[in-house]
């Protein structure tokens, strides 16, 4: 068979790893391959690279990914689905694997559906899609944001500041409640728990008034207020959307920062990590798991399980329905933010 590989969404450590594992297993399976460039919009305009083991030489320790990616969503394109089936057919390319998170698979599943041959590896720093129990690039970004935390302390300690650090993740807070925990954070702001800026507070003034002079508190970018007169939602960067309907966060470290600064009147800066989460080496662990996560999506080609995502259940990667993964997001576990709390204030 003919196999196009497409990397789709926000890029993620570790996607350069998956890409490898596909090409290696299918080639050596006897299967031809062919990169799809940019996501979606590769197929939709058809810019192809042929993938041989040299095209795969050299990358898995490399971030981003060697395909480059977009948020082009094929169903929001005129005749999307109809212009994918007509180019695969043209260009002969039987069989795609696509490589992406709740939007790439939410279009993968759609695809199969209406009869494209297509197997899913799921991927997103967020680590919020369902049917699978981690995602990689997740462990990259809870290391950087972690680093970055502990760097922070050593600041804010010197300074007797209290620190705000934005973190990723729009509608889940796996990265602010795993680097929180491990950068010993005071408090972790989720988008599963509206905050009370008046009990964030209290709970700082708690730890100061205990002798500490100094804090750290990790707010993911889709925190949200508790709806009071007065209080807000989400806080945005403008109004525009993407188009899968997503919107640009960013801004909650600052606008709490001036918050808790007024409140408090304790000395306050804030620290967005925006990107540097997304880019750069793969840490070992997202490297295995996107390397296995690959394999398992080649051998999900050979058995005909077209409609099947690759996925880690417990310590073992499966495949699992498409539908599975896309029907609703993966909001963090509650019992996380139980363990955080014990360290509060
Ligand atoms: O890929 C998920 C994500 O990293 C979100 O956490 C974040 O809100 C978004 O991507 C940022 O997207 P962009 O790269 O388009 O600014």
């Amino acid at each position: 068979m003919k196999i196009g590989v497409l990397t789709g969404g926000g890029d993620a450590p570790g996607l350069n790893a998956v890409i490898r594992a596909v090409v290696r297993k299918c080639l050596a399976n006897g299967h031809e391959m062919i990169g799809i460039r940019e996501g979606w919009r590769g197929i939709l305009e058809n810019k192809y690279e042929t993938l041989d083991r040299n095209s795969v030489s050299g990358i898995l320790h490399r971030g981003g990914t060697i395909l480059a990616t977009s948020r082009t969503n094929v169903y929001k394109t005129e005749d999307g689905e109809a212009k994918v089936i007509k180019n695969m057919k043209d260009n002969g390319i039987d069989a795609l694997v696509a490589i992406g998170g709740e939007d790439t698979l939410g279009v993968a599943s759609k695809l199969a559906k209406a009869g494209v041959k297509i197997v899913g590896v799921p991927k997103t720093i967020d680590n919020d899609l369902s049917a699978t129990d981690f995602t990689f690039g997740f462990d990259t970004a809870v290391n950087v944001a972690t680093e970055a935390i502990d760097r922070l302390h050593t600041t804010a300690e010197s300074h007797n500041r209290v620190i705000v650090v934005e973190v990723m993740g729009r509608h889940a807070g796996w990265i602010a409640a795993y680097a929180g925990i491990a950068g010993g954070a005071d408090i972790i702001l989720v988008p599963e728990i509206p905050y009370d800026i008046n009990e964030v507070c209290d709970t700082l003034h708690k730890r100061h008034e205990g002798g500490k002079s100094f804090s750290i508190v990790v707010a993911s970018e889709g925190a949200v207020a508790k709806k009071k007169e007065g209080e807000v939602g989400m806080i945005l960067q403008d109004q525009k959307l993407d188009s899968f309907g997503h919107v640009r966060l960013g801004g909650i470290g600052n606008f709490l920062a001036e918050q808790i600064e007024k409140i408090t009147g304790y000395e306050t800066r804030s620290t967005v990590l925006g990107h540097i989460q997304r880019g750069g080496t793969p840490t070992a662990f997202d490297r295995v798991l996107g390397t296995r996560l690959g394999f398992c999506a080649a051998e999900l080609v050979e058995e005909n399980k077209w409609g099947y995502m690759a996925a880690l259940k417990g310590t073992s990667v499966v495949g699992v329905q498409l539908a599975e993964a896309t029907g609703e997001l993966k909001t963090i576990d509650l019992q996380l933010m139980d363990v955080a709390n014990t360290f509060f204030g």
